[in-house]
Protein backbone atom coordinates (compact mmCIF):
# COMPACT_ATOMS: atom_id res chain seq x y z
CA UNK A 1 0.00 0.00 0.00
CA UNK A 2 2.70 2.16 0.27
CA UNK A 3 3.79 2.01 -3.12
CA UNK A 4 -0.18 3.02 -3.91
CA UNK A 5 0.18 5.98 -1.51
CA UNK A 6 3.06 7.54 -3.29
CA UNK A 7 1.47 7.74 -6.70
CA UNK A 8 -1.39 9.05 -5.03
CA UNK A 9 0.15 11.58 -3.14
CA UNK A 10 0.91 13.30 -6.63
CA UNK A 11 -1.04 16.76 -6.77
CA UNK A 12 -3.04 18.08 -9.46
CA UNK A 13 -1.89 20.69 -10.67
CA UNK A 14 -2.71 21.79 -14.52
CA UNK A 15 -1.52 24.65 -16.30
CA UNK A 16 -3.53 27.18 -18.35
CA UNK A 17 -2.91 26.84 -22.36
CA UNK A 18 -4.78 28.88 -24.90
CA UNK A 19 -4.07 26.79 -27.75
CA UNK A 20 -3.11 23.51 -27.59
CA UNK A 21 0.68 22.36 -27.68
CA UNK A 22 1.20 18.61 -27.94
CA UNK A 23 4.41 18.56 -25.83
CA UNK A 24 3.50 20.39 -23.03
CA UNK A 25 -0.18 18.64 -22.55
CA UNK A 26 1.80 15.48 -22.42
CA UNK A 27 4.39 16.76 -19.94
CA UNK A 28 1.54 17.52 -17.74
CA UNK A 29 -0.30 14.41 -17.85
CA UNK A 30 3.05 12.27 -16.78
CA UNK A 31 2.99 15.18 -14.22
CA UNK A 32 -0.29 15.24 -12.67
CA UNK A 33 -2.23 11.62 -13.72
CA UNK A 34 -0.05 9.65 -15.99
CA UNK A 35 -2.09 6.65 -16.05
CA UNK A 36 -5.14 8.46 -16.75
CA UNK A 37 -3.59 9.83 -19.53
CA UNK A 38 -2.97 6.49 -21.09
CA UNK A 39 -6.33 4.94 -20.32
CA UNK A 40 -8.71 7.94 -19.66
CA UNK A 41 -10.92 5.81 -17.54
CA UNK A 42 -12.01 7.05 -14.11
CA UNK A 43 -10.45 4.11 -12.29
CA UNK A 44 -7.31 5.40 -13.95
CA UNK A 45 -6.57 8.74 -12.06
CA UNK A 46 -3.91 9.37 -10.07
CA UNK A 47 -6.62 9.59 -6.94
CA UNK A 48 -8.71 6.00 -7.59
CA UNK A 49 -5.51 3.96 -8.40
CA UNK A 50 -5.64 0.30 -6.56
CA UNK A 51 -4.01 -3.07 -7.09
CA UNK A 52 -7.10 -4.18 -8.60
CA UNK A 53 -6.84 -1.15 -11.54
CA UNK A 54 -3.38 -1.40 -11.75
CA UNK A 55 -3.42 -5.48 -12.58
CA UNK A 56 -5.72 -4.42 -15.00
CA UNK A 57 -3.24 -1.96 -16.72
CA UNK A 58 -0.44 -3.91 -16.64
CA UNK A 59 -2.32 -7.05 -17.71
CA UNK A 60 -3.27 -5.15 -20.60
CA UNK A 61 0.07 -5.03 -21.47
CA UNK A 62 1.12 -8.51 -21.41
CA UNK A 63 -1.43 -9.20 -24.26
CA UNK A 64 -1.02 -6.82 -26.32
CA UNK A 65 3.18 -7.25 -26.81
CA UNK A 66 2.03 -11.17 -27.29
CA UNK A 67 -0.44 -10.20 -29.82
CA UNK A 68 2.07 -8.17 -31.35
CA UNK A 69 5.06 -10.05 -32.09
CA UNK A 70 2.97 -13.26 -32.60
CA UNK A 71 1.15 -10.80 -35.61
CA UNK A 72 4.83 -9.68 -36.68
CA UNK A 73 6.58 -13.12 -36.40
CA UNK A 74 3.50 -15.23 -38.53
CA UNK A 75 2.94 -11.83 -41.28
CA UNK A 76 6.56 -10.03 -41.46
CA UNK A 77 9.30 -11.62 -39.85
CA UNK A 78 9.51 -15.52 -38.35
CA UNK A 79 12.89 -14.74 -37.01
CA UNK A 80 12.95 -11.45 -35.13
CA UNK A 81 16.10 -10.97 -33.31
CA UNK A 82 15.10 -10.41 -29.44
CA UNK A 83 18.05 -8.48 -28.59
CA UNK A 84 17.38 -4.61 -28.87
CA UNK A 85 13.77 -2.95 -28.80
CA UNK A 86 12.38 0.23 -28.54
CA UNK A 87 9.18 1.76 -27.46
CA UNK A 88 8.25 5.01 -28.75
CA UNK A 89 5.99 7.15 -26.34
CA UNK A 90 6.36 4.56 -23.67
CA UNK A 91 4.26 6.52 -21.06
CA UNK A 92 4.66 4.90 -17.54
CA UNK A 93 6.47 1.55 -18.85
CA UNK A 94 3.27 -0.21 -19.86
CA UNK A 95 4.80 -2.08 -22.96
CA UNK A 96 8.74 -1.84 -22.00
CA UNK A 97 7.93 -4.36 -19.13
CA UNK A 98 6.60 -7.18 -21.51
CA UNK A 99 9.40 -5.94 -23.78
CA UNK A 100 12.03 -6.06 -21.12
CA UNK A 101 11.26 -9.69 -20.47
CA UNK A 102 11.12 -10.61 -24.53
CA UNK A 103 14.76 -9.09 -25.25
CA UNK A 104 18.27 -8.70 -24.08
CA UNK A 105 17.59 -4.65 -24.04
CA UNK A 106 15.13 -2.19 -23.99
CA UNK A 107 14.78 1.81 -25.18
CA UNK A 108 11.86 3.81 -24.01
CA UNK A 109 11.47 7.27 -25.61
CA UNK A 110 9.23 9.68 -23.65
CA UNK A 111 8.63 13.05 -24.73
CA UNK A 112 7.76 13.54 -20.67
CA UNK A 113 10.19 13.06 -17.62
CA UNK A 114 8.17 12.32 -15.24
CA UNK A 115 6.44 9.54 -17.47
CA UNK A 116 10.32 8.54 -18.08
CA UNK A 117 10.62 8.69 -13.98
CA UNK A 118 7.70 6.44 -12.99
CA UNK A 119 8.08 4.32 -15.70
CA UNK A 120 11.79 3.72 -14.19
CA UNK A 121 10.20 3.22 -10.80
CA UNK A 122 8.05 0.86 -12.42
CA UNK A 123 11.11 -1.51 -13.82
CA UNK A 124 12.49 -0.52 -10.62
CA UNK A 125 9.54 -2.51 -8.57
CA UNK A 126 9.83 -5.23 -10.71
CA UNK A 127 13.47 -5.78 -10.83
CA UNK A 128 13.95 -4.89 -14.29
CA UNK A 129 17.24 -3.74 -15.07
CA UNK A 130 17.76 -4.24 -19.10
CA UNK A 131 16.03 -0.77 -20.24
CA UNK A 132 17.16 2.83 -20.95
CA UNK A 133 14.96 5.56 -21.76
CA UNK A 134 15.27 8.86 -23.56
CA UNK A 135 13.26 11.96 -24.23
CA UNK A 136 13.35 11.72 -27.75
CA UNK A 137 14.60 9.36 -30.81
CA UNK A 138 17.90 11.43 -31.44
CA UNK A 139 19.64 10.65 -28.27
CA UNK A 140 19.90 7.13 -29.36
CA UNK A 141 20.98 7.90 -32.67
CA UNK A 142 23.61 10.01 -31.66
CA UNK A 143 24.74 6.83 -29.52
CA UNK A 144 25.01 4.94 -32.64
CA UNK A 145 21.74 2.59 -31.16
CA UNK A 146 19.71 0.27 -33.63
CA UNK A 147 17.03 -1.84 -32.82
CA UNK A 148 15.58 -5.34 -34.01
CA UNK A 149 12.42 -3.84 -33.23
CA UNK A 150 10.50 -0.86 -32.92
CA UNK A 151 6.99 -0.44 -31.98
CA UNK A 152 4.47 2.70 -30.39
CA UNK A 153 0.79 2.02 -29.17
CA UNK A 154 -1.41 5.08 -28.54
CA UNK A 155 0.84 8.11 -29.43
CA UNK A 156 0.69 8.76 -33.38
CA UNK A 157 -2.89 10.12 -32.63
CA UNK A 158 -1.74 12.75 -30.34
CA UNK A 159 0.87 14.25 -32.63
CA UNK A 160 -0.10 16.08 -35.84
CA UNK A 161 0.57 13.58 -38.78
CA UNK A 162 3.03 16.68 -40.28
CA UNK A 163 5.45 15.90 -37.43
CA UNK A 164 4.43 12.47 -36.84
CA UNK A 165 5.93 11.65 -40.36
CA UNK A 166 9.06 12.44 -39.88
CA UNK A 167 9.34 10.67 -36.18
CA UNK A 168 7.75 7.57 -38.31
CA UNK A 169 11.33 8.00 -40.75
CA UNK A 170 13.37 8.40 -38.01
CA UNK A 171 12.20 5.46 -36.34
CA UNK A 172 12.93 3.10 -39.44
CA UNK A 173 16.11 5.19 -39.51
CA UNK A 174 17.05 3.11 -36.20
CA UNK A 175 15.38 -0.31 -37.55
CA UNK A 176 18.88 -3.49 -38.25
CA UNK A 177 18.42 -5.32 -41.27
CA UNK A 178 15.85 -7.48 -40.86
CA UNK A 179 14.39 -5.70 -38.25
CA UNK A 180 10.35 -5.36 -37.74
CA UNK A 181 8.65 -1.77 -36.86
CA UNK A 182 5.05 -1.72 -35.66
CA UNK A 183 3.21 1.06 -34.78
CA UNK A 184 -0.55 1.41 -34.16
CA UNK A 185 -2.26 4.83 -36.17
CA UNK A 186 -5.79 5.81 -35.84
CA UNK A 187 -6.90 6.21 -39.48
CA UNK A 188 -10.06 7.84 -39.73
CA UNK A 189 -13.04 8.60 -36.87
CA UNK A 190 -16.81 8.44 -38.58
CA UNK A 191 -17.97 12.25 -37.82
CA UNK A 192 -20.10 14.93 -39.40
CA UNK A 193 -18.24 17.70 -40.85
CA UNK A 194 -19.47 19.77 -37.93
CA UNK A 195 -18.02 17.47 -35.70
CA UNK A 196 -14.55 17.73 -37.60
CA UNK A 197 -14.67 21.14 -37.18
CA UNK A 198 -15.50 21.45 -33.78
CA UNK A 199 -12.68 18.86 -33.21
CA UNK A 200 -10.30 21.35 -34.75
CA UNK A 201 -11.43 24.38 -32.92
CA UNK A 202 -11.48 22.51 -29.66
CA UNK A 203 -7.46 23.59 -30.02
CA UNK A 204 -8.25 26.56 -28.72
CA UNK A 205 -8.62 25.72 -25.76
CA UNK A 206 -11.15 27.89 -24.24
CA UNK A 207 -14.02 25.48 -26.18
CA UNK A 208 -12.18 22.64 -24.18
CA UNK A 209 -12.03 24.26 -21.42
CA UNK A 210 -16.27 24.53 -21.77
CA UNK A 211 -16.35 20.58 -22.43
CA UNK A 212 -14.35 19.68 -19.15
CA UNK A 213 -16.40 21.52 -16.69
CA UNK A 214 -19.77 20.09 -18.73
CA UNK A 215 -17.57 17.11 -17.71
CA UNK A 216 -17.04 17.80 -14.26
CA UNK A 217 -13.08 17.97 -14.76
CA UNK A 218 -10.69 20.23 -13.90
CA UNK A 219 -10.80 23.60 -15.77
CA UNK A 220 -7.49 23.49 -16.96
CA UNK A 221 -7.07 19.25 -17.58
CA UNK A 222 -5.10 19.02 -21.49
CA UNK A 223 -7.01 18.61 -24.35
CA UNK A 224 -5.84 14.61 -26.22
CA UNK A 225 -5.53 15.57 -29.90
CA UNK A 226 -6.72 13.16 -31.91
CA UNK A 227 -5.13 12.86 -35.30
CA UNK A 228 -5.69 10.97 -38.00
CA UNK A 229 -2.93 9.37 -39.89
CA UNK A 230 -3.76 8.97 -43.74
CA UNK A 231 -2.80 5.49 -44.52
CA UNK A 232 -2.05 5.96 -48.49
CA UNK A 233 0.64 8.49 -47.02
CA UNK A 234 2.31 6.43 -44.86
CA UNK A 235 2.11 3.15 -46.72
CA UNK A 236 3.69 5.28 -49.69
CA UNK A 237 6.10 6.97 -46.77
CA UNK A 238 7.38 3.84 -45.59
CA UNK A 239 7.70 2.27 -49.13
CA UNK A 240 10.13 4.81 -50.25
CA UNK A 241 12.53 4.70 -46.91
CA UNK A 242 12.99 1.18 -48.58
CA UNK A 243 10.29 -1.03 -46.03
CA UNK A 244 9.91 -4.55 -47.13
CA UNK A 245 6.78 -6.50 -45.78
CA UNK A 246 4.07 -4.21 -45.25
CA UNK A 247 1.23 -5.46 -43.42
CA UNK A 248 -1.34 -3.49 -42.26
CA UNK A 249 -3.90 -5.19 -39.69
CA UNK A 250 -6.90 -3.16 -38.44
CA UNK A 251 -7.10 -3.05 -35.05
CA UNK A 252 -10.35 -1.71 -32.61
CA UNK A 253 -12.77 0.47 -34.71
CA UNK A 254 -14.64 1.70 -31.26
CA UNK A 255 -16.90 4.74 -30.62
CA UNK A 256 -16.41 5.21 -34.69
CA UNK A 257 -12.48 5.59 -34.60
CA UNK A 258 -10.32 3.17 -36.98
CA UNK A 259 -7.16 2.30 -35.62
CA UNK A 260 -4.63 0.30 -37.35
CA UNK A 261 -1.41 -1.85 -36.90
CA UNK A 262 1.19 -1.08 -39.23
CA UNK A 263 3.66 -3.73 -39.71
CA UNK A 264 7.22 -2.99 -41.56
CA UNK A 265 10.61 -4.74 -41.73
CA UNK A 266 13.98 -3.95 -43.20
CA UNK A 267 15.66 -5.90 -45.64
CA UNK A 268 17.87 -7.48 -44.46
CA UNK A 269 20.32 -7.95 -47.19
C1 LIG B 1 -1.64 7.51 -24.36
S1 LIG B 1 -0.01 7.44 -23.72
C2 LIG B 1 0.50 5.80 -24.25
C3 LIG B 1 1.64 5.23 -23.43
C4 LIG B 1 2.11 3.84 -23.86
N1 LIG B 1 2.43 3.80 -25.26
C5 LIG B 1 1.07 2.79 -23.54
O1 LIG B 1 0.40 2.33 -24.47
O2 LIG B 1 0.95 2.42 -22.38
C6 LIG B 1 0.88 8.49 -24.85
C7 LIG B 1 2.34 8.66 -24.48
O3 LIG B 1 3.03 9.25 -25.59
C8 LIG B 1 3.93 10.23 -25.09
N2 LIG B 1 4.18 11.20 -26.16
C9 LIG B 1 3.31 12.10 -26.69
N3 LIG B 1 3.93 12.84 -27.63
C10 LIG B 1 5.21 12.39 -27.69
C11 LIG B 1 6.35 12.76 -28.47
N4 LIG B 1 6.29 13.74 -29.38
N5 LIG B 1 7.50 12.09 -28.29
C12 LIG B 1 7.58 11.09 -27.36
N6 LIG B 1 6.54 10.71 -26.58
C13 LIG B 1 5.36 11.34 -26.75
C14 LIG B 1 3.18 10.82 -23.91
O4 LIG B 1 4.02 11.53 -23.03
C15 LIG B 1 2.55 9.57 -23.29
O5 LIG B 1 3.42 8.96 -22.38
Amino acid sequence: MEKMSSRAARHTNWKMQLFDDSDVSWRQYGQNDPYYGVFSAERFRVKNLNETSLKEFFESGEGHIDDILRTASRHVNDRIAMDDALDFGCGVGRLVLPLAKRFQSVAGVDISSDYIAEAKRNCDRRGIANVVFGENLSSFRAAGRSFDFIHSCIVFNHIPWSRGREIISEMFRLLRPGGVMAIQVLHYQEMSRLHRLARTARKFLPLHWLINLSRGRHIFEPLMQSNEYPLDELVALLHRQGAKGLYIRPDSNKNREHWAVVFCMKDAA
